[in-house]
C-alpha cells in the first residue's frame, strides 16, 4: 500500500515530508538504514548487515508498494531519508485483527517530532484498515523509544530475555508493547 505525500511541520521550524518511498529511493533507504543500524544499538541488525545489492532493496520497495497489507512511510527533509517505518499485518483469519510496527530516525533528527509525525500515520493507518491491536516489540533499555510509545498509548505486555546476544557478549531483552485502536 501507498501512503500519498503530506507535509509535517518539525519542531525545528522546517518542514518534513511524509510519503511511502518510490523505488527510485531504493539507495537512498540503504544509505538511510545503514547509517541509523551504526547509531544505535536498539535496531535489529549491524549496518554491515544490510550491504545488499540496491536491485534488492529496489524489489522490497515494490513488493511494499502493492503489498495489501503492508506499508512503508519515509520521512524526507529536504529530500534527505531522516526516517523510516513500517506497518504490516499479520495473516490468516485468526491473527488479522493485529499489525505491527517498527520506526527508526536518524540520529541527527532526533527529538523534532519526525517520531511522533510517523507514529501518528501508522496509527491512522491502522484505523484505516480496521485493524483492533497494535503491536510493537523494542530492545529493553531504550528509553527514548518507549517514551514515545507510551505517548501514544502503547502498554507493556511481556518481555523475552536474551533475544540478541551482541559483539561484545551482552545479551537484549525484548519488551512486547500492544495498542488497542
Ligand atoms: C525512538 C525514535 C524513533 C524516536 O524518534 P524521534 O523522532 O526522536 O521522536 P520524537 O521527536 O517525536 O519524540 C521523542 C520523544 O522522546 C523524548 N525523549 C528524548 N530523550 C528521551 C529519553 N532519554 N528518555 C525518554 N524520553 C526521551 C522527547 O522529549 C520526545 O517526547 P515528547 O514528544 O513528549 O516531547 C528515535 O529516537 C530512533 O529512531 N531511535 C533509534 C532507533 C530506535 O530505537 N527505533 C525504535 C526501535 S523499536
Amino acid at each position: 500500500m501507498v501512503l500519498e505525500e503530506k507535509k509535517i511541520p518539525l519542531r525545528d521550524g522546517r518542514t518534513a515530508v511524509l510519503r511511502s518511498p518510490s523505488v527510485e529511493d531504493a539507495e537512498k533507504l540503504l544509505r538511510f538504514i545503514r547509517k541509523a543500524s551504526g547509531e544505535t544499538e536498539y535496531l535489529l541488525r549491524y549496518p554491515e548487515e544490510w550491504d545488499i545489492p540496491v536491485e534488492q532493496e529496489t524489489e522490497w520497495v515494490e513488493r511494499m508498494r502493492s503489498a495489501p497489507s503492508d506499508m512503508v512511510i519515509t520521512c524526507y527533509v529536504d529530500g534527505t531519508v531522516v526516517g523510516n517505518c513500517q506497518i504490516s499485518c499479520q495473516t490468516g483469519i485468526k491473527a488479522s485483527h493485529r499489525a505491527s510496527i517498527a520506526i527508526a530516525v536518524l540520529r541527527a533528527y532526533w527529538g523534532l517530532g519526525v517520531g511522533s509525525a510517523m507514529m501518528e500515520a501508522l496509527v491512522d493507518t491502522a484505523r484505516s484498515w480496521g485493524k483492533e491491536i497494535l503491536e510493537l516489540e523494542y530492545i529493553d533499555g531504550n528509553h527514548r523509544a518507549r517514551h514515545l510509545y507510551e505517548k501514544f498509548g502503547f502498554r507493556e505486555i511481556s518481555r523475552r530475555p536474551n533475544v540478541f546476544k551482541c559483539r561484545d557478549g551482552s545479551y537484549q531483552n525484548v519488551v512486547y508493547m500492544q495498542k488497542y485502536l
